[in-house]
């Protein structure tokens, strides 16, 4: 084992998304990665080299004659660990397609023999276009990783499908794929997922609510992997941290367990598989107060509480057959039982398929990036699942799940 730091190729492409690839790069070397970038003449035109120098301590080229004798090329593409392009544009994705090696970004695509993926970014038309479909499909189909643009604002006045992805999904993605250069594979494609995230909050009064302390990051991670792999993906968020919408996901924001359980009962009807992380609150005030409680007397006036509906309960027991159903478990071992004894029930009780459960107290798997835990299905199987980012515990969810969906 070296203690190399994990070396990226960041290609820029030509585009005006070329500006929010400097918090790519930034994302990259803060988190221990050595950077080379590699733009496009037309890329330079966006975003000049100083500023990728400064901000990856490398030099800067875009043509193959600038060092010829370390034969860049080949040498950039041969050390790299990661090789990630954004923005991809739609010429920069019928290069790659096709082979073409034309400047030194395009020659390093086909030196390299690490995982590559492209963000594309480009006007809709164009990525609409049966050409720039074709390619995407040519590149998916050889292993490269091509998540889907987001919908959104587009340069000048325009809104619709071809915007780059946000730069902490980049980042995240990237690091996911040095990790585990198996883990965006494309095997979700066709499945329509449903994933719940963050906490709910039950209103008090107009100030006040009861709530809980998920952060959101592991429904969100879940959905950012989900669309990475192909599956058309809703995600339904409860109160979360500020967190991006993962690209090409539609996102329907809900506040209270009832709310949550009436988006969710709603998407599941299409849904291939359905996944639970969010935190429902089991109790809400029995009465919402309409004006902002006082101060009165002495002793605060206690607060009556009612039970919510167990949404994943309900989603087992209206669920179509062939549906698969993920639930989550946090669970902290207290003196009638361990971690994993409380989660076997848990599973029995809500009959899901699959129960992910995260052992918590302590500081862990709450507000923090990183998550462990053990995977049980209802045939009895139980997989640990190691320390790692909450993207490749997500990863690890779908890759449970599309085993259970081959068998
Ligand atoms: N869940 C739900 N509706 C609720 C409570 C929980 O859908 N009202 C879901 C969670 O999203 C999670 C799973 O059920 O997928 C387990 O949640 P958890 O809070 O661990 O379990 P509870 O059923 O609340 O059981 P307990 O609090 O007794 O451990």
């Amino acid at each position: 084992m070296t203690d190399r730091k994990p070396s990226v190729v960041l290609g820029v492409g030509g585009g005006i998304a070329a500006y929010k690839v400097c918090e790519v790069l930034r994302g990259l070397t803060e988190s221990g990665h050595q950077v080379r970038v590699v733009p496009t003449a037309a890329a330079l035109r966006f975003v000049g080299a100083a500023t990728w120098e400064a901000l990856s301590g490398q030099p800067v080229a875009t043509d193959v004659f600038s060092n010829v004798p370390s034969v860049e090329h080949v040498r950039i593409g041969q050390q790299a660990d990661l090789v990630l392009v954004a923005p991809a544009t739609a010429d920069l994705l019928a290069k790659a397609a096709h082979g073409v090696a034309d400047d030194l970004l395009t020659g390093t695509l086909l030196t390299a023999r690490c995982p590559t993926i492209f963000f594309p970014a480009m006007h809709t038309e164009m990525w609409e276009h049966p050409a720039t479909r074709d390619n995407v499909a040519t590149l998916r189909r050889r292993g490269v990783v091509v998540p889907d643009p987001d919908s959104g604002r587009l340069t000048g006045v325009d809104t619709g499908k071809g915007r780059l992805a946000h730069p902490a999904e980049i980042v995240d993605l990237a690091r996911l794929l040095l990790a585990d250069g198996d883990a965006l594979k494309r095997d979700l494609e066709g499945l329509t997922v449903v994933v719940s995230a963050g906490g709910t909050r039950e209103p008090l009064d107009p100030v006040r609510y009861l709530g809980n302390r998920s952060s959101g990051k592991q429904g969100y991670a879940l959905a950012r992997v989900a669309a990475a792999r192909g599956a058309n993906v809703t995600l339904v968020a409860g109160h979360t941290v500020t967190l991006p919408t993962p690209a090409g996901v539609d996102l329907v924001p809900v506040s209270t367990a009832r709310d949550m359980r009436e988006a969710m009962l709603d998407a599941a009807k299409e849904a291939d598989v359905v996944v639970m992380a969010a935190a429902v609150a089991d109790f809400r005030p029995a009465e919402f107060v309409h004006h902002k409680i006082k101060k009165t007397g002495d002793r605060p006036a206690p607060i009556e509480l009612e039970t919510n509906p167990d949404v994943l309960a309900e989603l087992v027991s209206t669920r179509r057959p062939e549906q698969i159903i993920v639930g989550f478990a946090a669970e902290t071992g207290d003196d009638t039982a361990d971690v994993l004894e409380h989660a076997r029930a848990k599973l029995r009780r809500k009959g899901s398929d699959l129960l992910v459960v995260n052992a918590v107290g302590d500081g862990r798997a709450f507000e923090v990036e990183h998550n462990a835990g053990w995977l049980l299905a209802a045939d009895g199987n139980e997989t640990p699942i190691p320390f790692g980012s909450k993207s490749q515990l997500a990863a690890a969810v779908w890759d449970a799940v599309a085993a259970i969906g081959r068998a």
